[in-house]
């Protein structure tokens, strides 16, 4: 990196949320979260922190510009700034459900021989992205690997849309709970039964079962659950981790929203709810802001301008419908910016305007990110 980095005290102060270890972007579908990730990670990465940004489908240049190719999806994480290189530490690494979760099962397997048996099984390959809440599950698991791995003092995690603020955090807990039914049913149970103690809808059984044969597949079924078993009690003794680490003083979560009045509600109910689950929510980005325009009709000789400018009335009549509409957005985001300063108890407010290329180069983000976070 060309530019100059600082260090120490003025650093760390450049660092939004520099208190944290790891922090969340929040938020519902298409808002900003890994635009926010991105930039809240190359800012930490050039104020001086050893970052890495866990992140969730980015759109095609963000992928290329972080180094996550589609082939990149194997859990790895992904060199994109390099100390010696640029001064700087950022890794990346692209959340793909499915290969993460074959990561965590590598990771939790009492041994190679079972964790290879199960990530090559038909079953678990027909049924590990159906299982509800994976991508959550590894997505917290491979975290909890990162923080304790201590490679890096700052981690942001994008997450996956979710329509609930709490869908995120409780979809974990949900994978958790196949834990506490006991192995030993699943494994004597039927097939059927063993599936459905697993949580699995009849059209994936249906699918598994069109796949394997049906004799084939209750065989398999069998040695399936017997290893999984294990990775599920893994998933039980670990799984109380990580509602530790989000509920610890390390980490906190920034919910991204856009501008509209029912977006800003949503995301005033989405904080709270956060923060009653043990979440300690820093602040709100409210993405894709318009600037504020003056009125026309009172800002001093702008219609004489404007006559001037563009004689034609039809064409002028034209130039004023877009600007009505432009100052409309502003006059939305200016409301939406108060309505989430006045949040008790208080959240810091973010503003990130709508720029009309979508900030997905690293040049970009560290635009987006300085105009956003300050500094
Ligand atoms: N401030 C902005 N100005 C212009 N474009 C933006 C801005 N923020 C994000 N975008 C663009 O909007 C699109 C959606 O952003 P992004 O992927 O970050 O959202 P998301 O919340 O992660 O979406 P999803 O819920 O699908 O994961 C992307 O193409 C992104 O480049
Ligand atoms: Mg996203």
């Amino acid at each position: 990196m060309a530019e100059a980095r600082s260090t120490g005290a003025e650093a760390s102060a450049q660092v939004p949320f520099g208190h944290r270890r790891l922090v969340l972007s929040l938020g519902p579908g298409g808002v900003g979260k890994t635009t926010t990730a991105a930039a809240l990670a190359l800012r930490a990465a050039e104020a001086g922190r050893k970052v890495a940004v866990v992140t969730v489908d980015p759109a095609r240049r963000l992928g290329q510009a972080l180094g996550l190719s589609a082939d990149a999806g194997g859990g790895e994480l992904v060199r994109v700034l390099d100390p010696e290189r640029d001064g700087a530490h950022l890794d990346a690494l692209l959340l793909d459900s499915a290969a993460v979760f074959d990561e965590v099962v590598r990771a939790y397997a009492p041994n190679r021989g079972a964790a290879d048996r199960i990530v090559n099984s038909k079953i678990y390959r027909a049924t590990r992205e159906r299982l509800g809440g994976a991508i959550e599950f590894a997505a917290m698991a491979r975290v909890l690997m990162l923080h304790t791995a201590g490679d890096h003092d700052y981690i942001v995690l994008d997450t996956p849309p979710t329509a609930n603020a709490l869908d995120f955090l409780g979809a974990p807990a949900r994978i958790r709970e196949l834990a506490e039914n006991p192995a030993a049913r699943m494994v004597t149970g039927t097939g059927r039964l063993g599936a459905k103690v697993l949580g699995l809808g009849g059209a994936v059984i249906i699918k598994a079962l069109e796949a394997l044969g049906g004799g084939d597949f209750l065989r398999e079924l069998g040695v399936f659950l017997k290893d999984f078993a294990e990775i599920i009690r893994e998933f039980q003794r670990r799984g109380g981790d990580f509602d530790m680490l989000l509920r610890s003083e390390h980490t906190g979560a920034v919910v991204v929203t856009s501008t509209a009045a029912f977006a800003v509600r949503e995301a005033e109910a989405f904080a709270a709810r956060l923060r009653e689950w043990g979440l300690a929510v820093d602040g709100v980005l409210l993405n894709r802001a318009d600037p504020e325009l003056p009125d026309l009709a009172t800002a001093p000789g702008a219609r004489d301008a404007l006559q001037r400018a563009v004689p034609d009335p039809a064409t002028r009549e034209a130039v004023i419908d877009a600007y009505t509409r432009a100052r409309a957005l502003g006059e939305r985001s200016a409301a939406a910016r108060a309505r989430l300063a006045s949040v008790e108890p208080p959240l810091d407010v973010y503003v990130g305007e709508r720029s009309e290329d979508p900030p997905e180069t690293l040049p970009e983000l560290r635009a987006f990110g300085r105009r956003t976070f300050g500094g």
